[in-house]
């Protein structure tokens, strides 16, 4: 018995002694520390992760042992956070009137973010997607159209013929929800997405073609830009489009903040959502992409990173969200994980050369199982939150730049 007992003493310290070998007690670099001295490391947050509650939000459903690891996995990692949908247009202001406010789940990403010390961004203020129809209606009479003239065409979803408003009340409406909202966690959120993807994919249009255009014109951006400086002086105004690593579009980008800077608009920084996939950009064009933002002289901030490795997903620019879920189809491209961690690699190293400009890297959800590109498998962590080879890849990056 006794000897039994010495027996199996030994074998517990051996075991203890090769898994100390195998698994060395030092702990796995942190994102956030890996770059605490270059910039910001932000992740979109869901309500779920915002409220700590399970349920079904923001298009994933998480139980609560989901929501709870997710939530550890921001706080481990991040140092910075934006609510993935939560302040909205539709979501924080659904109705008209007095009431029409909802604020608690954006309260909610609010004091998760300033009880955890993060650095907080909000998301976005005017934009086409996910905007009520109520903020365009009004007694006018809709324009007569042609049969095949179709405004907004890039996507119906945001198109509304009906009676509308005129100039002055959907300015007077831009006015009230921007002061309301930027006002209301003012000194709190540092950092307002204004405008979002304003630019047009067609052509040489400048702007798409929205019902903010229709109906105000193309000042709406520059109202947008002088209401929100109002409500809080000390907030970093940023403007936030996709596409950017496209050299049509970007020029675009440049020939709009151009305009808006030399009419003295409050135009603070540049948002690039960098939403891109395995196959590009390289790092050669994302180099040129931020050299080029670069010479607008603000700060450059990658809003909602992500990487597609889908295989229907390796177009490398001009993804509308309208065409989201067809980007995601078919399965992943074969050595996904490989050509994952490249190519998050590959587009560190271009951040990090640039690091004098770009202040903020945002990740646009926490794992591939919250991801509104789930199916592309985009994230560093999959969805049980384990680190896959693109995690290695983004801090040996920053260990290899020192
Ligand atoms: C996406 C969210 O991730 C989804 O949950 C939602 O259903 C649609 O919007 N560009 C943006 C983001 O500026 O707001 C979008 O977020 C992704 C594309």
């Amino acid at each position: 018995m006794k000897k039994h007992h010495l027996q199996l003493g030994l074998w517990a310290a051996a075991l203890l002694t090769f898994s100390e070998t195998a698994f060395p007690a030092e702990p796995r670099p942190t994102l956030k520390d890996a770059y605490k001295d270059q910039f910001y490391v932000g992740v979109a947050v869901n309500r779920t992760i915002a409220m700590g509650a399970a349920g079904t939000a923001d298009n994933v459903n998480r139980n609560s042992d989901q929501v709870q690891k997710d939530a550890q996995t921001v706080l481990q990692q991040f140092n910075q956070v934006v609510a993935e949908n939560d302040m909205k247009w539709a979501l924080i202001h659904p109705q008209q009137g007095a009431d029409g406010f909802d604020f608690g789940p954006a309260d909610a990403f609010v004091d998760f973010g300033l009880r955890n010390h993060m650095y907080l961004v909000g998301h976005t203020l005017v934009w086409h997607g996910q905007t009520p129809i109520w903020v365009f209606q009004g007694t006018n009479p809709p324009p007569v159209r042609e049969k095949d003239d179709a405004p907004n065409a890039a996507s119906k979803r945001f198109r509304y013929d009906g009676p509308r408003a005129s100039r002055e009340e959907l300015l007077a409406r831009m006015r009230e929800h921007i002061h309301t909202v930027v006002g209301r966690y003012k000194g709190k959120i540092k950092v307002w997405d204004v405008v979002n993807e304003a630019i047009s994919d067609k052509g040489s249009d400048l702007l798409r073609d929205s019902l903010w255009m229709e109906i105000i014109g193309p000042d709406f951006i520059a109202k947008a830009f002088e209401y929100a400086h109002e409500a809080d002086p000390d907030a970093i105004l940023r403007y936030n489009d996709y596409g950017l690593e496209n050299p049509t579009k970007r020029q675009k980008l440049i020939t709009l903040i151009k305009s808006l800077q030399a009419q003295k608009v409050p135009v603070m920084a540049i948002g690039s959502q960098t939403h891109v996939s395995v196959s590009g950009p390289s790092f050669e064009e994302m180099d040129r992409a931020l050299t080029e933002m670069a010479t607008l002289g603000l700060p450059i901030h990658i809003t909602e990173f992500d990487v597609n490795s889908a295989r229907t997903g390796q177009g490398t620019t001009g993804a509308d969200i309208s065409g989201n879920s067809t980007t995601t189809q078919g399965g992943l491209v074969e050595n996904a994980d490989q050509r994952l961690a490249d190519q998050y690699a590959a587009l560190f190293k271009a951040f990090l050369k640039h690091k004098d400009v770009v202040k903020i890297v945002t990740f646009w959800g926490v794992n591939d199982g919250v991801s509104w590109r789930a199916k592309g498998k985009p994230l560093l962590f999959d969805s049980d939150n384990a680190p896959k080879p693109a995690f290695d890849a983004v801090i040996r990056a920053a260990t290899d730049s020192k």
